[in-house]
């Protein structure tokens, strides 16, 4: 069995959307994740030529901002998403950052639990951030 996590490819493109509209209530379009193809912080984590996860990382003022993760729904609490939160981590750190950030819904309770468990703090709320909900702004020192 092959485990891997790689850039993100144009051809991933179709399985990564499917991923997404199973995963979040607003799911992102198909065009916004190709126009961070060629981002080397969009990455996938691939099994036997099935995306599993994906995550995409970006700068916000300096700071290493991720701006989407996600786990197929079946495969969740089995690791996946820590080892790809690492991995991130550890790539941003190469490029010198020193301070990750994200939103998260302030509905989605299980993904707060999830970094929170990893280290991250809660810095503010937005309202009305999404579509559909407020965000609570997390960092963490990395
Ligand atoms: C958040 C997410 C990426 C975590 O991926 P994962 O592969 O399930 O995470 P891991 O298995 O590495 O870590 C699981 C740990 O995170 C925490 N956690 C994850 N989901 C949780 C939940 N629903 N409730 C409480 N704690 C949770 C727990 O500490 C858990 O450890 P445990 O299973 O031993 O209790 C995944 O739940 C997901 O894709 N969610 C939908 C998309 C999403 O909301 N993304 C975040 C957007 S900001």
């Amino acid at each position: 069995m092959i485990d891997m996590i790689r850039k993100a490819a144009i051809d991933d493109i179709p399985q990564i959307v499917q991923l997404e509209d199973a995963c979040f209530p607003v799911p992102w379009p198909d065009f916004l994740f190709r126009a961070h193809l060629g981002n080397p912080g969009f990455v996938v984590y691939e099994k036997e030529g099935e995306i599993l996860a994906y995550a995409i990382i970006g700068d916000s003022d300096g700071k290493a901002h991720l701006q989407n993760i996600a786990v197929h729904p079946d495969l969740r609490r089995q690791g996946i998403g820590t080892e790809l939160l690492e991995w991130c981590i550890d790539l941003v750190k190469l490029c010198g950052y020193k301070e990750m950030v994200l939103e998260v819904r302030e509905k989605n309770t299980g993904s707060q639990a999830f970094y929170a468990d990893r280290g991250f703090e809660i810095r503010d709320n937005v309202k009305a951030y999404y579509p559909d909900d407020n965000a609570i702004v997390m960092g963490k020192r990395i």
